[in-house]
């Protein structure tokens, strides 16, 4: 039996075929842009998304020359918090407004003013956040009210794809939970918060587990794709709750940490743990009775092509990184703070800016390279402090991936830093990989999510913490920390200068 897994992100859809051993068979990728239409503003029209469901589905099945009857199921994930809106046909109203979406600051103070931040985050487990679903459709409700008479159904973006698939209305809990909207303890919508935003019940569709079927492969899209009418389709879930299941991040203790553009420590929970201020993301898990608590750093790997093709243009990322090994540790007194897109975790301020500290004559670029590297870590760590403090117990494994982590100087910083053993795993498909073994787990290839990670994801390297280095790092990341808190008025300074 084979397996697909999708996963519908904002530059690229993709579609993996794993066999039953979860043994890579083919992928398929299709890529399209985004708009960013106004300051602040990204929109992506969901016909993208099917078109790139279809392409890719029908290159990796090209591929792979496996019988379409064989596939067991399918999974869907992809990028999450995205507003769609449909009208009763089931016709997208407007383009998608995406989760880099900024737009909705006001409607974000209108939630927090109308529900109470502290009872919003004991709910829903997050803050109101510009780039999550119910202030985007707060946002349509006044500044298109045209269109907004017109809806009748809201989904996420990889829901389109699913509804494309299937003609069903569906969604998955891990995905539910980034509209905040969704009820964090019982793992469904909140009738209190759609009240209170006055949002009707009926647009929202059905929430299931990542590994209950949700519809079949209908006739339709069986034409377009390639794939057998009837073909089940699981939940899934939202691309980091895939992601998670992809690197085998299921179980307390263990940390997804990935490396990509942003950066993302994704820990599981076992129960529906939150931070009170709502500084790190809370949402159920793509396997039933789990949770996740997840930090995000907006520029993680992309700090480090910023610095390089600002400072270093052309040159390769090893060649780039290589001479930093041989800066000691703290970059000779030179701190990165790495918010060059504002940030997210811990300080949700798309406002924040980036900076060197301390520079003198004596830095070069290798001090610069290595303090990116630096500064980047102390950035992560922020977000295990966060989860130790929510009563999380130990982080025993740090399991890292993305393109960040090819870098063994990287990962030596990171496990000093955190002061955790990192290694890798031999998955690299990340949430496609992931949604795949929804599937096999909703085909009955695996009865749970945990035997299908134990049976597939093996650890492949690993790098233990240098206790001298731990405690050097600490001391830098003390000194990290107060770069915020003495930066924010001169960054709101900047800010209100910069045109
Ligand atoms: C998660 C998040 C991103 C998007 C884009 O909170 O915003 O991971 O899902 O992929």
């Amino acid at each position: 039996m084979y397996l697909i897994g999708i996963d519908s992100s904002t530059t690229a859809t993709k579609s993996l075929i794993i066999d039953g051993e979860g043994e890579i068979v083919a992928v398929g990728a299709a890529e399209y842009p985004f708009e960013t239409p106004q300051p602040l503003w990204s929109e992506q029209h969901p016909d993208l998304w099917w078109d790139g469901t279809v392409q890719s589905m029908r290159a990796a099945l090209e591929q792979s020359g496996i019988d379409p009857a064989e596939v067991g199921a399918v999974g869907v994930s992809g990028q999450m918090h995205g507003l769609v809106p449909l009208d009763e046909d089931g016709v997208p109203l407007r383009p998608a407004i995406l989760w880099n979406d900024q737009r909705t600051g006001k409607q974000c103070d209108d939630m927090r003013l109308w529900l109470g931040k502290e009872n919003l985050v004991r709910i829903t487990g997050n803050d109101a956040l510009a780039g999550f679903t119910a202030p985007k459709i707060l946002w349509v409700k006044e500044n298109e009210p045209e269109i907004y008479s017109r809806v009748r159904q809201i989904l996420l973006p990889k829901d389109y794809v699913r509804y494309k698939l299937t003609g069903d209305y569906a969604t998955d809990k891990a995905g539910a939970g980034g509209t905040s909207l969704l009820e964090l303890a019982t793992r469904d919508w909140s009738p209190t918060v759609l009240a209170a935003l006055e949002i009707p019940p009926q647009f929202l569709p059905p929430t299931h587990e990542g590994t209950q079927v949700t519809g079949t492969i209908s006739a339709q899209a069986a034409e377009a794709t390639g794939l057998r009418a009837g073909t089940p389709v699981v939940g899934g879930g939202g691309d980091q709750s895939a992601q998670g299941m992809g690197v085998g991040a299921i179980e307390e203790g263990i940390v997804a940490l990935t490396l990509g553009t942003s950066g993302v420590v994704f820990a599981t929970a076992n129960e529906p743990f939150y931070e009170p201020e709502g500084r790190l993301h809370a949402f159920p898990h793509a396997l039933p009775d789990k949770w996740h608590l997840m930090g995000v750093m907006l520029s993680a790997a992309g700090s480090l092509r910023w610095h390089r093709d600002t400072l270093a243009p052309g040159v390769e990322f090893d060649d780039l990184v290589a001479p930093a090994a041989d800066v000691p540790i703290g970059s000779e007194g030179l701190l990165f703070l790495p918010y060059l897109t504002g940030e997210r975790t811990p300080h949700p301020d798309p406002f924040a800016r980036g900076a060197f500290v301390g520079l003198t004559v004596r830095h070069g670029l290798a001090h610069m390279t290595r303090a990116v590297l630096e500064g980047v870590a102390f950035g992560l760590r922020d977000s295990f402090t966060l989860m130790e403090g929510v009563g999380l117990g130990e982080i025993r494994q740090v399991r890292v991936s993305g393109g960040g982590a090819r870098s063994p100087l990287w990962r030596q910083i990171l496990a000093d830093v955190l002061g955790s053993e990192l290694v890798t795993v031999n998955t690299t498909e990340g949430a496609a990989y992931g949604a795949a073994l929804l599937a096999g787990v909703g085909a009955g290839v695996w009865p749970d999510g945990e035997s299908a990670c134990a049976a597939t994801i093996r650890v492949t390297g690993s790098t233990t913490p240098k206790a001298d280095a731990v405690a050097a790092y600490h001391e830098f990341y003390e000194l990290y920390q107060g770069l915020y808190p003495a930066l924010r008025a001169t960054f709101d300074g900047v800010r209100q200068n910069e045109d």
